[in-house]
């Protein structure tokens, strides 16, 4: 029998619209000026004007097509990483981190270092850097006054840098600690200067590596963590340490063949610039939101001093959607490729906008409101809770850096009674790769009655 199919009509095939989506009517270096002041302010105008795709141009970075819809953002996470690259986006960062980081490559180079690294990661692992965590955290809260505002954002880069200097580079005491500290904490200055990020911009990586003084720095730092690359490999220790380099020394490639020095210094600066800031950032916000936040901090204190945890959880998910450390992902076009309901052409760049559909009100009723039990009446969503990111690409440190959130608050709030340094509540400001609060988070943090003595 012959099928029906000449005269009845079949189901609406829509083509795509083959135009970028809307942009402002603005200059491109106006777009520029005004995203790199005032990012926040064009996304929501943008947001409000043309809906959940819009473009963006901006001088250097090239055009953007913002997403804020989140099937379309699951479109990007699951799409073909050989087509949606992601390394080129951060050829910035190459004179530092190397040509090995994984934050760098793309397709089967950058699964290759992935896989190597992953392990290292896994949430399970994570447990046994508890007590590194707690005793830095510890440390840092002690020497801090009880009368007078502290700035949390520099204190909480000081625990950061501890915690990645002893669970990820496994460095624990002595002279050694203290010369990578210093040299470690030289080459993080200069990549979170505003002002040097847009010069490196402005020189690009090629250019930037033949700097004298540049050249210098680099080799310094490097001549520290090529030393502990060998001392550690001659360890007698090796296989029961737990500290990251450790691991990624015993891990091979699919043909048996170790991480070279030069691959393992890459991946060492990449964990220490991906992952020193951004929980930094992420914590410096938690104490900001909690200060000012007298009820939700009075339920947090309860759940650290008797309770299972779940609502410290839900605080830290809560601080990272509304003030999330990131502004965007992005992914560049290998090909033309059809993307909410629209086909893109090869070349410009795809950016889930993190900002945006975090303030989603069909997924986050009354979105300005800090209210960590929207995370106990429902888990995060893959694509709607996307502060790291998502796919082959999401971020390697997820799980590191909320278990560091954890451990750290827990042991302030057990310690210290929270509450705003004065002034209104503090915003969020671009530093160079975080958006960061616009007084560096600023607190008085008094001693708490009945807190527990040090671990
Ligand atoms: C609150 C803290 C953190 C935030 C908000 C954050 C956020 C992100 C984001 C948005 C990405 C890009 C994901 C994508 O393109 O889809 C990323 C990638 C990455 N992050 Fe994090 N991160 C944090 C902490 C860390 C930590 C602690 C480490 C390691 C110690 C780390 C290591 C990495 C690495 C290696 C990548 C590159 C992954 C790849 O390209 O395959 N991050 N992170």
């Amino acid at each position: 029998m012959e099928a029906a199919t000449t005269t009845a009509p079949g189901p609406v095939s829509r083509a795509p619209e083959r135009r970028l989506p809307p942009s402002p009517p603005l200059p491109k270096p106006v777009q520029t000026a005004i995203w790199s002041r005032q990012a926040r302010r064009l996304l929501y105008a943008c947001q409000d004007r043309y809906g959940d795709m819009f473009t963006i141009r901006v001088a250097y970075e090239g055009t953007w097509v913002m997403l804020a819809d989140p099937a379309a953002i699951k479109q990007v996470f699951t799409g073909d990483p050989n087509l949606l690259h992601a390394g080129a986006a951060n050829i910035v960062l190459l004179p530092v981190l190397g040509e090995h980081s994984v934050l760098l490559l793309d397709e089967p180079e950058h699964m290759v270092q992935r896989k190597l690294m992953l392990p290292s990661f896994h949430g399970k692992r994570m447990q046994a850097y508890g007590d590194v965590m707690a005793r830095a955290a510890i440390e840092e809260i002690d020497r801090w006054p009880t009368d007078s505002p502290v700035r949390m954002r520099s204190r909480m880069q000081a625990v950061t840098l501890e915690v990645i200097l002893r669970a990820v580079f496994g460095v624990d005491e002595g002279e050694r600690l203290t010369r990578l500290r210093d040299q470690l904490r030289g080459t993080l200055n200069f990549i979170s200067d505003p002002r040097r990020a847009v010069f490196m911009v402005l020189l690009g990586p090629e250019r930037l590596r033949r700097v004298p003084w540049f050249r210098r720095k680099l080799q310094q730092v490097d001549r520290l963590i090529f030393e502990e690359i060998a001392a550690r490999r001659g360890a007698s220790d090796l296989a029961e340490r737990d500290d990251i380099l450790s691991l990624l020394l015993q891990a091979t490639h699919e043909d048996g063949s170790p991480m070279g020095d030069r691959e393992l210094r890459d991946e060492l600066m990449t964990l220490l610039v991906a992952g020193h800031e951004t929980t930094a950032t992420g914590l410096s916000w938690a104490v900001e939101l909690l200060a000012r936040h007298p009820a939700e901090l009075g339920r947090l204190e309860a759940d650290v001093d008797d309770g299972d945890g779940s609502y410290l959880d839900a605080v830290i998910k809560e601080t990272l959607r509304l003030r999330p450390v990131i502004a965007l992902v992005l992914r560049k076009l290998v090909e033309p490729m059809e993307i909410g309901g629209r086909l893109l052409p090869a070349g410009v760049s795809v950016a889930p906008s993190i900002y945006l559909v975090h303030r989603r009100p069909d997924v986050y009723p009354e979105p300005e409101r800090f209210r960590p039990e929207r995370f106990l009446e429902q888990p995060a969503g893959t694509y709607t809770w996307i502060p790291f990111g998502g796919g082959v690409r999401r971020c390697l440190g997820g799980a590191f850096a909320e278990f560091e959130m954890s451990v750290v608050l827990r042991e302030l709030v057990a310690r210290r009674k929270l509450r705003p340094g004065g002034g209104e509540a503090e915003h969020p400001v671009r530093s160079t790769i975080t958006n960061v609060p616009s007084r560096g988070a600023e607190v008085i943090a008094a001693s708490r009655n009945g807190a527990r003595p040090g671990v």
